[in-house]
């Protein structure tokens, strides 16, 4: 073992001062940020992803969306927490088996892991409290127009067809024991004479589609002076299903027509059409990760994108979805429909039912949150050097270097807590009291003033490490406490955010690595450097057999200019998210030379360890969502 390991040393610094001898090119190559493609005027086949269909994504898949505050993600799945795991704070709400919760993420978290109880109302339970789902169509049980009743009023209702969608007509669904959802909103649906239509008065629903029962969604009353069009649903069951060729295959076993999939609608149910998208259609907004969104998801206030695009830009355009609000919207369209023709009808709402959507975006407020990838706002004039960006203080405060002995010859990434990230090839865990992690490092000839020297307590070197084919080259170091301190001094450094999704960023963004590594030539650098690369796809192409895309990135520039080098090693490649809120993406690994396009640089891909840097230092310390 120890021999294979010196051997392995061996061939690392071998190539490494092969590197050594081409060196670095620190340019100042300004690269275009990543463009959001715009929804193309395709055929399907062309928005849907078809290797990321393989995953089965759906909306339980934390590495495409936000877990619900009642959920939280492990192993790229939202899982139930356990009702004590829920925010204390609240008010009490009603079950379907009479019993009072003292949250509504109580309740979620309850009917989560034993799914016997559903939602009933917001507050006490009342002892004749009822609400009921029923379809007026009595030739089929899967069909017809959906009527009501709400736990505090005495009668059935309609329901209004204007706003009524997908998400309303698969929770209506859900409700009635369909677990695949709706299959349409439209149909011809019978009713009974005896069911009295008062044409002038139905219920407004509203929903977000993952409700278990429409007693969640806000109900509003609408009194229109007219006939008003009424809500129907056909509920999906395996006997309507369509052709192989002619549908899209959804994770829940649904089918869809094809032209549903990547439309920002959830026709699925477990919104499987909109997580593998390459293009969205009808106007929905596609985000980075490959997800479409309904347009209304847009500057609602609310992160729908894991990196956050839905809510750039929003400036003066925050579209809240409170009732309020949608009515007014609603109002707006009629009258611009019934214009200056009709004299102006007096249209009369009232709100009957608590807004949950509130209540679940509250209680996502009150979820712990960490603070990892924002930097202290510093006021230094930046000067470019031509051929290099040497970094200025402040610039990487979660860059450390590893010194051992008198050397630095790898670099690691703060986290957080007492834990550096750096790289497998970097470390010895037998070493561990050789090694020094120097912290707010600039120039390590010129020391500066605010160094902050840490010993090492235990080096964890992951267990599929491989010196061979460098897989698996991640380590944590954890650092030494003070004596009769308890935390960590980490005084001047703040952590980079740990990716919990391989979807945050994408092939073309452009990030940045930095470190003491050598220059071009080989020439020994005493000052951290910067330089900005982009993520490289199809890897494999440059490191045939080489390459192991789940577990490596590749970055570079189109001619090589900047790249890490021998002594970069075990340091960040950070990218900075929608709201320039720095992630540890990569960890300087390997590549052929240095500053070759040929051959770019190879980073061990860091989301892909997430949960095995949780493990080792724990979730809270590193969850900043889904918790
Ligand atoms: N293995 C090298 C080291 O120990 C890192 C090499 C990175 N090389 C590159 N061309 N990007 O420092």
């Amino acid at each position: 073992m120890k021999l294979v390991r010196v051997v392995l040393l061996l061939l690392c610094f071998c190539l490494s001062s092969f590197e050594g001898k081409y060196g670095k090119h620190w340019k100042n190559q300004v690269t275009k940020k990543h463009e959001l493609p715009s929804a193309p005027a395709a055929p399907q086949e062309d928005l849907v992803d078809a290797k990321c269909l393989l995953n089965k994504y759906t909306h339980r898949s934390c590495s495409k969306v936000f877990c619900q505050p009642w959920e939280k993600c492990v192993d790229g799945t939202c899982i139930c927490k356990l009702p004590y795991q829920c925010p204390k704070n609240g008010t009490s709400v009603c079950s379907t088996n009479g019993r009072s919760f003292p949250t509504y993420c109580h309740l979620k978290s309850f009917e989560c892991l034993r799914p016997e109880a559903k939602f009933l109302n917001n507050g006490t339970c009342t002892a004749e409290g009822e609400f009921s789902v029923s379809l007026s169509d009595e030739s089929t049980d899967s069909k017809g127009i959906v009527t009501v009743k709400l736990v505090d009023q005495d009668k059935k209702m309609f329901i209004c067809k204007s706003n009524w969608g997908m998400a309303e007509a698969n929770v209506a669904c859900f409700d009635l024991g369909f677990q695949q959802g709706a299959l349409d909103t439209r149909g011809r649906f019978h009713y009974s004479e005896d069911l009295q239509i008062n044409s002038t008065e139905c219920l407004q629903v509203r929903c977000q589609g993952f409700e278990t029962t429409l007693a969640e969604c806000t109900f509003s009353k609408r009194r229109v002076p007219g006939y008003q069009g009424l809500a129907g649903v056909l509920c999906y069951t395996p006997a309507a299903d369509l052709p192989a060729t002619e549908s899209f295959a959804c994770v829940n076993g649904k089918r869809i027509p094809l032209n549903r999939a990547c439309n920002g609608v959830n026709d699925c149910g477990d919104q499987s059409d909109e997580l593998c998208c390459k293009g969205c259609q009808d106007g929905s907004f596609l985000c980075k990760s490959g997800v479409c969104l309904p347009n209304q998801h847009r500057c609602n206030g609310e992160l729908d994108c894991i990196s956050g695009e839905d809510e750039v830009g929003c400036e003066g355009s925050r579209r809240g979805r409170t009732p309020s609000s949608a009515l007014s919207r609603h109002s707006q369209d009629r009258l611009s429909r019934t214009g200056a023709e009709y004299p102006e009808v007096q249209e009369e709402t009232e709100i009957l039912t608590a807004d949950m959507d509130t209540e679940r975006k509250r209680i996502k407020s009150l979820l712990p949150k960490i603070s990892c990838g924002v930097k202290r706002p510093v006021h230094t004039r930046r000067k470019r050097i031509v051929g290099g960006k040497p970094a200025q203080a402040g610039d990487f405060p979660w860059q450390v270097a590893i010194k051992d002995g008198d050397k630095i010859n790898c670099g690691g990434i703060y986290i957080g807590g007492c834990w550096v990230l750096t790289a497998a090839h970097c470390v010895r865990p037998s070493r561990a009291h050789h090694y020094q992690i120097w912290t707010s490092l600039l120039d390590w000839i010129k020391l500066n003033s605010n160094i902050v020297v840490e010993k090492v307590e235990r080096i964890i070197i992951h267990e599929g490490y491989n010196g061979t084919t460098y897989q698996n080259d991640i380590a944590l170091i954890e650092i030494k406490k003070r004596p009769s301190h308890k935390e960590c001094v980490f005084s001047n450094s703040i952590p980079a955010c740990v990716p919990w999704s391989p979807y945050l960023f994408q092939p073309k963004d452009s990030c940045i690595i930095s470190g003491w590594g050598r220059e071009k030539d080989n020439q020994k650098v005493y000052s951290l450097r910067w330089g900005e690369v982009n993520l490289i796809s199809n890897c494999s192409q440059f490191y045939q057999n080489r390459y192991y895309e789940k577990e490596m990135e590749c970055a570079g520039t189109a001619d090589g200019s900047i790249d890490a080098c021998k002594g970069d090693s075990g340091g960040p490649l950070v990218c900075l998210d929608t709201s320039n809120v720095t992630y540890v993406w990569g960890i300087v690994s390997w590549g052929e030379n240095c500053g070759k396009p040929e051959f770019p640089g190879v980073y061990t891909k860091v989301a892909n360890y997430f949960d095995w840097i949780s493990y080792h230092v724990g979730r809270p310390l590193i969850s900043q969502h889904n918790v």
